[in-house]
């Protein structure tokens, strides 16, 4: 399949079909997603359910006389499969509705072509692709290897062409492989620079459309491109931001995840993904209003694992709290304190100071440096500062008031804050909430 194969879908007919044997069904409404996304029109989708594939068809003689009417009823361009067809189920599909038939993997594959902007994503597209043709090719070779055999025939023009076409691919792929190896090298110096400066680095991942470009726009005043579209974002994109407390740190934007990613995407794109491998903290940015948020995060965990970043620090951030009703207005925390997720709204802000807070938190384990002027009713404040060991002088004012400097990490200062009653915030001789990020600071671009 070319580029410009790849390129215009039209109106578009899709196909579902539920097997018993698959476990994680793909699902409809993800699929006309993706062919929206993918510049389609979706004029009709036809389901069905069958006991196993057709070899030669997949969906079966019937099945095959209903979608080739519809394809003429609805002027279909392109018929889209929800499942993986083989090359020659694809080619028997074609003939027998006379447009062209694609299958979720190629899908995605067009959508990732549309959308790569930068050098190395377009590399890592079409290496992605070539190594898709390269896998068809080798079954189709098969399959004529077999028809040679049983005809007696040697160096056919099919054997020819194939040869041919498997030379060609194999030295454009290796040609893509090693100037991706010089853009990874040019990579790894910005990642070994930053880690001198010792920059911390925070990446964004999550399932396609979960509002990640929103969020990293929302929080780095950037305009990355955010749409209501699966895989609006496909190179990563870092910038530096002056965080409190932490200084300067890296965000970076990656590319959306979803379900089954296809295998020689992840292999592409490991070079991208695996930065994420190399973070400091993980924001993992999920749809709270998707009904499927729950396996949509797996699907983001098997593609973290797949790349090594599985035992990064994360914070998962439930985005898209305004379409749900009560989200907690406070971060959550695990037995131990440490912040486990918070509930935003990339659109509306909602949420935003306490995302921040446990991004500062997380990445520094954040220690505050503060003073408090501690009063005869502060027994039990008192008591948890010095069992915390958060104390590091103590001394007296004018007034005979005792005042403690403290240096605490940020996750206990607001557990002893919840514990006292608010006692430790009252006491601060400077801000209010010395642990709490506030709004007010300055988080605009520093680079
Ligand atoms: P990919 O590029 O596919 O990985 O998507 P993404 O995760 O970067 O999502 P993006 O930021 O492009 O947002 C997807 C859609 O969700 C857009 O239509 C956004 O306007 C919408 N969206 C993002 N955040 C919120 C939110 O907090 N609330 C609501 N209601 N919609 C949001």
């Amino acid at each position: 399949m070319t580029q410009t194969e790849f390129e215009s879908l039209g109106s578009t007919l899709l196909v579902h079909v539920e097997l018993p044997q698959i476990q994680s069904q793909e699902d409809l409404k993800e699929l006309q997603l993706l062919a929206e996304s993918g510049g389609g029109a979706v004029v009709c989708s036809i389901s069905c359910k069958r006991e196993n594939p057709d070899p030669s068809t997949f969906i079966g003689s019937g099945k095959v006389t209903e979608v080739a009417d519809s394809v003429r009823a609805y002027e279909v361009d392109t018929v889209i499969f929800n499942n993986k067809l083989t090359p020659a189920q694809e080619r028997n599909l074609e003939k027998a509705f006379g447009v062209r038939v694609m299958d979720r993997v190629a899908l995605i594959l067009t959508i990732f072509a549309q959308r790569a902007r930068t050098y190395e994503g377009k590399l890592q597209v079409e290496l992605a692709q070539l190594q898709y043709e390269q896998a068809r090719l080798v079954r189709g070779w098969t399959h004529l290897e077999r028809q040679k055999g049983g005809f007696g025939l040697r160096g056919g023009p099919g054997e020819t062409q194939i040869e041919l076409d498997r030379r060609a691919l194999r030295e454009r792929i290796s040609a893509i492989k090693k100037d991706l190896e010089v853009v990874a090298s040019r990579r790894e110096q910005n990642r070994s620079k930053r880690k001198k400066n010792s920059v911390p680095v925070v990446s964004f991942v999550g399932y396609t459309n979960a509002g990640k470009s929103t969020l990293f726009n929302r929080l780095t005043n950037s305009d990355v491109y955010a749409a209501n579209q699966l895989f609006a974002t496909l190179d990563p994109t870092l910038r530096t931001v002056s965080l409190p407390v932490i200084g300067k740190a890296v965000f970076a934007d990656t590319v959306g995840f979803i379900r089954h990613l296809p295998h020689d995407l992840v292999a592409a794109f490991r070079g991208t993904l695996e930065e994420t491998a190399q973070a400091d903290l993980l924001l993992h940015i999920v749809d709270c209003s998707d009904e499927h948020k729950e396996s949509n995060i797996e699907a983001v965990n098997a593609v973290l694992e797949q790349v090594g970043a599985q035992d990064v620090k994360t914070l998962i951030v439930y985005n898209k709290a305004d379409l749900i009703s009560d989200s907690p207005v406070e971060i959550i925390r695990d037995d131990t304190g440490k912040a486990v997720r918070v509930y935003v709204s990339a659109l509306s802000g909602f949420g935003v100071e306490n995302l921040l807070s446990a991004v500062s938190e997380l990445l520094s384990d954040n220690l505050c440096e503060f003073t408090v002027k501690i009063g005869s009713k502060h027994g039990k404040l008192r008591s948890l500062l010095y069992a915390s060991k958060a104390v590091a002088n103590e001394s007296y004012d004018e007034q005979g008031n005792c005042l403690l400097e403290l240096k605490i990490k940020a996750v206990d200062a607001a557990i002893i804050d919840s514990k006292t009653d608010g006692d430790l915030s009252s006491t601060c001789t400077l801000l209010k909430k010395p642990w709490i990020v506030s709004n007010e600071f300055d988080f605009s671009l520093v680079d």
